[in-house]
């Protein structure tokens, strides 16, 4: 059967990575959550102290990217694939809010995209993918056959996320949820790298009102018009 490149993106909380998830499965082809990728570099910037509120030392992020070693790695008990810094396993810690608060500002760095788009254009090459992401039909796959933009409100947004960090036990209040989701899609689309913005030729999902499996049939349905 044909193979294709479905290339996902969005705003943050728009239920990328599910959806990405779900057409994988059903595809059998590999998943990549590039957002995963940006968060690894966040935490790691974090964890040598590289970046506060007020300030960020790119240069020196920009000197270790060398020093960065991202792989995903599949794990049959949850379904799919962990992201691994330098041979750790990072998949909780890149999830927390903090990484979350600091991710698009590090997301911004053109040295760091560049690196990153490389390795997903890599990752991708053989098509048979699902990828989710700000830039990945605008710039890692320009070409992709099916390209789809998520949105949905920035409170429906917020209220999922707190949802599902609350169940991972992090305390946060729904006020910081919906701050930062805001604060990320403001930053998101007004960098002047790759700045997200929906490809003229993505189909536009708003699931304001849609369920997991109304969405998954829809763009299933999307999927086999193009194979
Ligand atoms: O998808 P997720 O919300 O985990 O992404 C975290 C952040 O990484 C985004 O808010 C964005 O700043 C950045 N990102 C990006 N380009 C991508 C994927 C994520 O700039 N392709």
């Amino acid at each position: 059967m044909k193979k294709i490149t479905i290339a996902i993106d969005g705003f943050s909380s728009t239920g990328k990575s599910t959806l990405a998830k779900q057409l994988a499965k059903a595809l059998g082809y590999v998943y990549v959550d590039t957002g995963a990728m940006y968060r690894a570099v966040a935490f790691f910037a974090m964890q040598n102290n590289w970046i506060s509120e007020v300030e960020i030392a790119k240069d020196q992020i920009v000197k270790s990217l060398v020093n960065i070693k991202l792989h995903f790695q599949f794990n049959p008990s949850l379904g799919f694939a962990e992201m691994y810094l330098n041979g750790n396993n990072v998949e909780n810690e890149i999830r927390s809010l903090s990484v979350s608060q600091n991710v698009s500002r590090i997301a911004e760095i053109s040295e760091v995209r560049s690196k990153l788009v490389e390795q997903q254009q890599e990752m991708g090459k053989e098509k048979a993918v699902v990828m989710d992401g700000r830039d990945i039909g605008t710039v890692v796959f320009p070409d992709a056959e099916l390209k789809i933009f998520m949105t949905a409100s920035s409170r429906t947004r917020a209220q999922r996320r707190f949802e599902e960090l609350v169940e991972k036990g992090q305390r946060v209040t729904f006020e910081e949820v919906l701050e930062n989701v805001e604060k990320r899609d403001y930053i998101d689309t007004h960098r002047i790298d790759s700045p997200l913005v929906k490809a003229e030729d993505a189909v536009v999902l708003d699931n304001s009102t849609l369920s997991k499996e109304e969405q998954f049939q829809l763009v299933l349905q999307l999927v086999h018009d193009k194979l």
